[in-house]
């Protein structure tokens, strides 16, 4: 209970949407304005969630597919399932999993064009390289540092992360090796699991001025740190969230159910408003008996979902509204995914903070921009918008959610970390060493002894076998005049939407 309690108040961004509460919310909803629509949906919704809550009790923690393409997926491929000792002694790490691998098709593809950022994410170091020197600079804040030698991890812990946030980021760097085994180089790196970003670009101002390199899930234009894939890409495990993977093929499921423009034509949102004061500022625009901003507001209720167990969360059954607000936290929030993968049109709060893909999306075309100083007003317009032009609003919730799908499969993840690591790991001045009385880590010294919770979670993102393809290849770096299109185009999508609301509310107020 105490844990719950420090992720309500300490944390984060830490949100959630759950579930039930979606059953409950239209329940709410068809009370306040019943129609037809809505107690169809509501029925459907009750049918189709019963449906689902059996499927995840039934799902097997081993039916993870390793192969994230599956035109590529090779059936009678090898496979490499956890080697537990059920004896006292001390786990080790086995010896046969593959060091090499073949894979069977070139790859052909270009990344999607997010890793671009890359390369804009390492520029501080273009000149002048990583030396040891900066990289112990950056272990002030570290929670660990982690080194790869001859494909083999090693880390040395620092501090306690938040929940398992380290433990889930670092299982994740172990299921890299196994995608892409012998394909990274030797490297050393500190890695911080806390939201906000800690490396002021003032501090280090051009490029040869060697700031701290520090890897962690988000940063902000005023900042440095290095932005990588969070731990919830294989599960949280203290909230119940399943791996990505799972998650993804869920709410693709889910999306079927209900037709957009069968969908609550209203905003939601589902969360924690009290971990950042822009949350709270968001809690005025919920619809009461005085207003109506066409928005529906959910406080999660931790004590709540933790006592049910969490058991019947599941976040394919959130996707029932035709629009879903994203908002962030302390600083990017791992909602954000989910949220935007409904096919629902996503209501975009005006963030500071980006995770590693969201530079790849573009307001107007994957999401509606909002206001941040102005959010009332700004959403009600958007959703009287989407409702007037329906199609309009479909295919940008349908562009966002296949963004999600396609781009941010769990592969391009994978190879978001491998590029940014072998980038990373070209800067580097020095020859990594294994750290002096640090062992080996692997997957099973990580979750053989964990407890059954943990495991389900680690077995369920297990990779089993080495990937058949090799990673997709890079694109090449941003020129100045790109980024400088990149960042008009953005600009001038938001002042667009920002005029047709000025233009709306001026005339509300002359009448
Ligand atoms: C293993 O350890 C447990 C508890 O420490 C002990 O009860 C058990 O007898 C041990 N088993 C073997 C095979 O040594
Ligand atoms: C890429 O690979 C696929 C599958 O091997 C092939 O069908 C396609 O023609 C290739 N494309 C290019 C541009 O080489
Ligand atoms: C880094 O510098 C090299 C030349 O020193 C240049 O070719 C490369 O494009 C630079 N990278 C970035 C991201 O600017
Ligand atoms: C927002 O309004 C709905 C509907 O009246 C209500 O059920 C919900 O509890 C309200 N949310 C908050 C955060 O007050
Ligand atoms: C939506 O359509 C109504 C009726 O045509 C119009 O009065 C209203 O201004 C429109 N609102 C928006 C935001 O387009
Ligand atoms: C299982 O282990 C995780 C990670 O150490 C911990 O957060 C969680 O509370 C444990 N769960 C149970 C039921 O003991
Ligand atoms: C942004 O808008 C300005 C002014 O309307 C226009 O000149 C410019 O080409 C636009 N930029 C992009 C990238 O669309």
């Amino acid at each position: 209970m105490e844990r719950i309690n420090d992720l309500l108040n300490h944390l984060n961004n830490s949100w959630h949407e759950s579930v039930l509460h979606s059953r409950c919310f239209i329940g709410t909803h068809w009370e306040k304005r019943p129609s037809a629509t809505t107690i169809g949906v509501f029925f459907v919704f009750l049918f189709f969630g019963a449906l689902v809550f059996v499927r995840w009790n039934d799902a097997s923690i081993f039916s993870y597919l390793s192969s994230e393409r599956s035109t590529y997926k090779t059936p009678s491929k090898q496979e490499f399932p956890l080697k537990c000792t059920n004896t006292n002694l001390t786990q080790t790490c086995p010896k046969d999993y593959p060091t090499k691998h073949n894979p069977t098709y070139p790859s052909n593809v270009t990344c999607p064009s997010y890793f671009r950022w890359i390369h804009e994410d390492l520029r501080p170091w273009n000149s002048t390289g990583i030396t040891r020197d900066m990289i112990e600079q950056a272990r002030r804040t570290a929670h660990f540092r982690l080194v790869i030698v001859n494909g083999k991890a090693y880390v040395e812990k620092y501090r306690k992360a938040m929940g398992t946030r380290d433990m889930f980021t670092l299982w994740g760097i172990l299921q890299l090796l196994r995608w892409y085994p012998e394909n990274l180089p030797d490297l050393e790196l500190m890695f911080d699991c806390d939201d906000s970003p800690v490396v002021p670009s003032r501090d280090f101002p051009g490029p040869n001025t060697g700031p701290p390199p520090l890897f962690r899930y988000s940063a902000d234009e005023f900042n440095l740190d290095i932005v990588f894939p969070d731990w919830s890409f294989w599960g949280w495990a203290e909230i119940n969230i399943k791996p990505w993977e799972h998650v993804l093929e869920d709410i693709i499921e889910g999306n079927k159910r209900i037709k957009w423009k069968d969908r609550v034509p209203y905003a939601y949102w589902k969360g924690n408003p009290y971990v950042a004061p822009t949350r709270k500022d968001l809690m005025k625009c919920n619809v009461s008996d005085k207003s109506d901003w066409n928005t529906l507001l959910y406080i999660q209720d931790w004590d709540r979902e933790s006592k049910q167990g969490y058991k019947q969360s599941n976040l394919a059954d959130q996707c029932n509204h035709r629009y879903k607000i994203y908002i962030e936290g302390w600083a990017w929030s791992v909602s954000e995914k989910y949220i935007l993968a409904c096919d629902s049109m996503t209501l975009f709060i005006k963030s500071h903070f980006y995770d590693f893909f969201i530079r790849g999306m573009e307001p107007l075309q994957h999401y509606w921009p909002i206001r941040d100083n102005s959010k009332c007003s700004s959403l009600k317009f958007a959703v009287e918008w989407g409702n007037n032009h329906t199609e309009k609003a479909q295919a940008i919730g349908k562009a966002g959610s296949n963004f999600i799908q396609e781009d941010l499969k769990m592969g391009y993840v994978y190879d978001y970390m491998f590029h940014l690591l072998n980038e990373y790991a070209k800067l580097l001045k020095f020859k990594p060493s294994i750290p002096p009385g640090s062992v080996e880590l692997c997957s099973e010294i990580m979750a053989c002894p964990v407890n059954d919770t943990t495991k389900h979670f680690m077995v369920e993102s297990l990779v089993m076998s080495p990937s058949d393809t090799l990673p997709c290849i890079m694109p090449l770096p941003y020129d100045p005049l790109d980024l400088k299109d990149y960042y008009e185009r953005r600009t001038n999508s938001t002042m667009l939407v920002e005029m047709w609301e000025n233009e709306y509310w001026g005339n509300i107020n002359k009448k």
